[in-house]
């Protein structure tokens, strides 16, 4: 069996979340192969609604084994009280999840380094989560980093003061006043009492090798998904660096971040809004200052998950999706909140960039070279999509915008999203 992957093709917030969700009965184990919990994943259901950081999608469905991969950081205390929220409305999520003895664990004083570093770059600053996410990818590659397998042995404390002391030093050496930041409201001291309880936790669930467990499932002929957290504009490689998070979002995440062979790869499903938002800071050609962009945050409840800052809002940037489609190898694409755009009179679609004369199928420009945008005018739609059920009752003006952002692209539509609840979903 392949490994298929579900990740998203613009800055985050696609709704992977509600796509996991609503198609993990078709798989046996759903895993997690980057990030943490800079994520925020929402799933709605039964009219009860779920933000995951952490926990994988597959969470809330029975007899589907949930995986956190090696390459994803993990924080201790913000994971137990996510499980804590799961297992209050009545699920068991320790009865189907296992976490890599290879994750990194996200420790207080990266979370008090990723605000330090912020605060030292002053307006050039990321707009990062500050969950400690930067700092503790830098201490995985600097090979100083603490792993969940760790916990299992005698050393742990040891251990876990030893890299403290490393990073209290470099919190001084910045010059920064740090005495004053709360971790989850929290002063320092406290905070960690805390997380040392929640690592301590941890040992209730399976920490283990779950790049063997995962490709013995495969062997067995068991259907695994790999979900993606941030999109493919953040990576950390490929994004508008440096205004992206610090892992491999893309697809091939998927092998180093689970332990998955290239050739296991199969389906590559990409998920993209009708439209485009960001969080946080860097460039976005087809941003919108005006009513319109207000209008579709407020209509689209664009506001963070994790942080419940703002988003920034534009209209569908396909330079930068046929890029995102080439670089994953997209074999399957998932539109959501199209619902969003229903009553806009005319909507606009950035079909090229410019740079000089030059017109640009792709974000090919010189770095720091800001592109010019251009636009395809089409007409919208005043019917609501919510309550459609077919995709033979789709309005014409509808299928019209989603045609053509099919042809442009090269790859075809399989699932339209019309809402944010799991059965708001319709094959193509
Ligand atoms: P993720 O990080 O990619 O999982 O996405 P988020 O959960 O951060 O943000 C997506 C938001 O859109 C969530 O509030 C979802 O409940 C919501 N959502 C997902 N799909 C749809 C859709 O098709 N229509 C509408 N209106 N909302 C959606
Ligand atoms: P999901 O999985 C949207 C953004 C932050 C910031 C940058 C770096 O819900 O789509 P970090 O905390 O990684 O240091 O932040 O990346 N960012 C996200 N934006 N959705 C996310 O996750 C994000 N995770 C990080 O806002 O600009
Ligand atoms: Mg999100």
């Amino acid at each position: 069996m392949k490994v298929d992957v579900i990740l998203g093709l613009q800055w985050g917030d696609e709704g992977k979340g509600k796509i996991v969700d609503a198609l993990a009965p078709e798989y046996d184990i759903i895993a997690r192969f980057q990030g943490g919990p800079n994520a925020g994943h929402t799933i709605m259901f039964n009219e009860r609604k779920f933000v995951l950081h952490s926990v994988p999608s597959g969470i809330f469905r029975k007899n589907i084994l949930n995986v956190i991969g090696n390459g994803v950081v993990l924080d201790p205390f913000l994971f137990c009280k996510e499980i804590d929220e799961i297992s209050g409305a009545g699920f068991n999520p320790s009865d189907n999840l296992i976490i890599s003895q290879n994750a990194h664990l996200i420790m207080p004083t990266h979370r008090l380094l990723d605000a330090v570093n912020e605060a030292a770059m002053g307006d050039r600053k990321i707009g990062s989560t500050l969950k400690g996410i930067g700092p503790t990818y830098t201490d995985k590659y600097n090979r100083t980093g603490l792993r969940t397998g760790t916990l299992l042995t005698d050393r742990f404390v040891q251990e876990y003061e030893l890299r403290k002391a490393v990073h209290f030093k470099l919190i001084q050496q910045s010059g920064i006043p740090f005495e004053h930041i709360q971790l989850d409201g929290m002063p320092f001291k406290e905070y960690e009492q805390e997380w040392l309880k929640a690592a301590e936790r941890l040992k209730q669930f399976s920490i283990c090798a779950t790049e063997i467990v995962v490709n013995k499932a495969l062997a067995e002929g068991k259907k695994v998904l790999a979900e993606g957290a941030q999109g493919t504009l953040l990576d950390v490689d490929f994004g508008s660096y440096p205004f992206v998070t610090s892992s491999n979002t893309s697809t091939g995440g998927v092998c180093t971040g689970l332990g998955i062979a290239p050739g296991k790869i199969g389906k590559v499903f990409g998920i993209f809004k009708a439209y485009c938002t960001r969080v946080g800071n860097g460039p976005f050609p087809t941003e919108l200052f005006n009513d319109m962009g207000e209008l579709i945050r407020k209509n689209g409840h664009e506001f963070g998950a994790t942080t419940g800052r703002p988003r920034r809002t534009g209209w569908l940037d396909l330079p930068a999706l046929r890029y995102s489609v080439m670089l994953n190898g997209i074999t399957d694409l998932i539109m959501t909140k199209a619902d969003v755009l229903s009553g806009i009179e005319t909507l606009q679609v950035c079909d090229t960039y410019t740079c000089g004369n030059q017109k640009h199928l792709y974000p090919e420009l010189p770095v720091g070279i800001e592109p010019g945008t251009n636009f395809a005018e089409m007409t919208g739609w005043k019917e609501d999509l919510t309550r459609i059920s077919n995709a033979e009752l789709f309005p014409s003006a509808f299928s019209a915008y989603f045609q053509y952002i099919e042809q442009e692209v090269g790859v075809k539509i399989s699932y339209i999203s019309t809402g944010p609840e799991r059965n708001q979903l319709i094959k193509m």
